[in-house]
């Protein structure tokens, strides 16, 4: 796979004007980045100043979270039939939200399927937490987190969808997993999904690694076999370290 495919989560950070100021700063930038897809995930209540900003460059941009029904009476929440005219991706099961909003493996499935049917491209987060990597449970974890996102569905493909392995102890804490470590949890991953899809669909899925990603560990990662890309929070939130990421990648 020649495409590097990097994510900025931008989280619950962000001002309107900060929000203008990093995709203006992007825009202008001039980075150049065939190759390497890049997409924008900003709060969902900044996604439409950015999505002006962005709409005619080769920025792509993506939601943080939906909700899986369509419409109707679900207050506060957002749907996939929403986010279509703005995005191309959307970010699902992060650990922040299973973790802090309790989403359960079967909530993140009925969000992929809702995405699916919007042609939006799904990253489906998965990951151990500390407890689980310190039991030796890690990747029994990540396979049920896999398998029950993906398994009813049996016609996903490499344009909707992606996983993104994000070890809940790295995430913001400064201590990225090693790329031994995050490549081989990488190779299970793609094994897995080998065992619900075609051999050669699961060589295809880009698989990104997340968590305290910078611009002086980026190349690493994705010098691994089995790593395309990065969903990346904190450094994307200083456009100068996050074009100076991109332009490591070079
Ligand atoms: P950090 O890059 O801040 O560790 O966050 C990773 C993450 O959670 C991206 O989704």
């Amino acid at each position: 796979m020649n495409q590097i495919y990097i994510v900025a989560n931008w989280k619950m950070n962000t001002s309107i004007s900060d929000s203008i100021n990093i995709s203006n700063m992007l825009i202008n930038s001039n980075l150049d980045h065939a190759n390497i897809n890049i997409t924008i995930c900003p709060p969902t209540l900044y996604i439409y100043p950015v999505y002006q900003i962005l709409k005619n460059s080769s920025f792509q941009i993506g939601a943080q979270n939906i909700y899986s029904e369509d419409n109707g009476a679900f207050t506060g929440e957002i749907s996939a039939r929403m986010i279509k005219d703005f995005c191309d991706t959307v970010i699902i099961g992060h650990s922040e939200r299973r973790q802090i909003l309790k989403e359960s493996n079967q909530d993140i499935n009925q969000k992929f399927i809702s995405a699916k049917n919007f042609n939006l491209n799904s990253i489906i987060c998965v990951g151990e937490t500390i407890e689980e990597r310190e039991t030796g449970t890690a990747k029994e974890i990540v396979t049920k987190q896999i398998l029950s996102a993906l398994k009813p569905v049996s016609n996903f493909t490499n344009t909707n969808l992606m996983i993104a392995y994000e070890p809940v102890w790295a995430i913001g804490s400064g201590k990225a997993a090693t790329a031994k470590d995050a490549q081989n949890m990488c190779i299970h991953i793609r094994n897995t999904i080998s065992e619900i899809s075609e051999e050669k669909l699961s060589q295809n899925i880009p698989i990104l690694y997340g968590g305290s990603v910078n611009s002086d560990n980026i190349k690493q990662f994705i010098s691994q076999p089995d790593i395309n890309g990065a969903l990346i929070g904190s450094a994307s939130l200083d456009p100068n370290e996050f074009i100076k990421l991109i332009q490591k990648i070079k």
